[in-house]
């Protein structure tokens, strides 16, 4: 199976007359069963990565390829799910039945137990039947990763899933990526500064302004 790949994405923001350059010529690729690490400040580029990634924004020029789907906003869950910087966990839903969803639309088996069984996982199975507005903020940034795993995605980005857990959560948090990548053959690509996802992965891309900076 070929690669999760963007080639030479430019993406301008435009506001009134202001224009930012959040993009300008990036290109990376994921493959199955590797953990990329997507490192660099804040406002580098990171978010909008992602986002041309999934096809929730649309570069200037460049493409994106997501294997199995026609384009990036064709893709399935289990084609490529994402653990987004804001969370979008449906408030009036229990966490199990959030973690539940990807996995009822994909028209799997017991989407509830494949819920429980991944929020166990992420230590969350005790308050699977809250809502997320009863969790604190970190215990919901681990519900959405649930949320990704549920349906065993063939890729998986991540925007800074750590950001506000500590190191024994932020651990277990990169285990259950790093798991995905080993047991699922997932490729997973994580945004972040955590100094535990440059640990965790097997390769790194840092963004400098829009641009991929050399590795040191
Ligand atoms: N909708 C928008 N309109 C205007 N500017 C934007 C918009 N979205 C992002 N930007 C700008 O584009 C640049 C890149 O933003 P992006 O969110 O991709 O950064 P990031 O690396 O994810 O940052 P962080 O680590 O803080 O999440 C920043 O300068 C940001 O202010
Ligand atoms: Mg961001």
């Amino acid at each position: 199976m070929s690669a999760l790949r963007a080639s030479d994405l430019h993406k301008t923001h435009r506001r009134g007359s202001e224009q930012v350059h959040a993009l300008r010529g990036v290109s990376i690729e994921v493959h199955p069963g590797e953990v990329v690490a997507l490192l660099g400040r804040s406002g580098s580029g990171k978010t909008t990565l992602l986002n041309c990634l999934l096809g929730w924004e649309t570069p200037d020029r460049g493409t994106v390829e997501v294997p199995g789907a026609a384009g990036p906003s064709a893709a399935s869950w289990r084609e490529l799910a994402v653990v987004p910087q804001r969370f979008a966990l449906v408030e009036e839903l229990s966490l199990a039945d959030n973690v539940a969803l990807p996995a009822r639309l994909a028209g799997l088996p017991d989407p509830l137990g494949a819920a429980r069984a991944c929020l166990d996982e992420l230590r969350l199975g005790p308050l699977a039947d809250r809502l997320p507005d009863e969790v604190s903020l970190g215990e919901q940034q681990r519900v959405t990763i649930a949320r990704a795993m549920v349906v065993r995605p063939a890729f998986l980005v991540a925007d800074e899933p750590t950001g506000r857990l500590d190191d024994e959560l932020s651990g277990r948090v990169l285990a259950v990526l790093r798991e995905a990548a080993a047991r699922d053959g997932a490729g997973v690509l994580v945004a972040g500064h955590d100094p535990l996802v440059l640990d965790l992965a097997d390769r790194v891309v840092r963004l400098e302004d829009g641009r991929v900076a050399e590795v040191p």
